[in-house]
């Protein structure tokens, strides 16, 4: 990277809003620690599903800002370093989250960055250099029921990047548009707009 690529790149993250937005945990007794979040914070299920042949996942939010703020996932072992699965932070633009990509791509001290998509969202995942999970992702148009995983392609345009995640997840039983999620949400939750 020339010298006023790697400022130009830099002068681009610092200029990104990034914001928190959920965890993941990795969890024993899945169930029992869903029922107490729920009763602890007053959340709700959004979604819960099939990670693998061997694991679930349960989505828990308590606002329509985000479709969980809390993900928990029956994978922990004792082997297990952490039972952090990924902390996640939103960004505005899909710009951003290329930006981003490419940064991790290039550091030497984050072992992987890989572009993945849940439908709603066009993220990256990568491991800071103590190997916590990092997810930074921006939002789309699109609402679908996780959980849902997917690639997206960085060479793409933003709008070339977004129709291929309407094509691929837009007509799954329970998609909808984002805007029509959050106020289905903010219904449920007694928020006021
Ligand atoms: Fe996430």
């Amino acid at each position: 990277m020339t010298h006023v690529a790697l400022r130009l790149r830099v002068w681009w993250t610092e200029q990104m809003n990034v914001r928190w937005s959920h965890c993941v945990l990795k969890v024993r007794e899945l169930d029992k620690m869903a029922q107490f979040y729920c009763d602890a914070f007053g959340w709700q299920v959004a979604d819960r599903g099939a990670l693998g042949p061997d694991a679930d996942i349960v989505f828990l939010s308590g606002s329509s800002s985000d479709h969980h703020q809390m993900g928990l996932t029956n994978s922990r072992t004792d082997s297990d370093d952490t039972n952090v699965d990924h902390n996640a932070f939103r960004v505005d633009s899909i710009a951003e989250v290329k930006s981003m990509l490419a940064q991790m791509s290039e550091h030497p001290d984050v072992r992987y960055a890989v572009p993945v998509t849940h439908g709603n969202a066009v993220s990256v995942y990568f491991a800071d250099p103590e190997g916590n999970g990092i997810e930074i992702f921006c939002d789309t148009p699109l609402h679908v029921p996780q959980p849902v995983i997917g690639k997206w392609d960085p060479s793409l345009s933003d709008d070339e990047i977004l129709a291929a995640l309407d094509e691929e997840f837009g007509s799954v039983e329970g998609a909808m548009s984002m805007d029509a999620y959050r106020a289905k949400q903010a219904e449920i939750f007694g928020e006021v707009l």
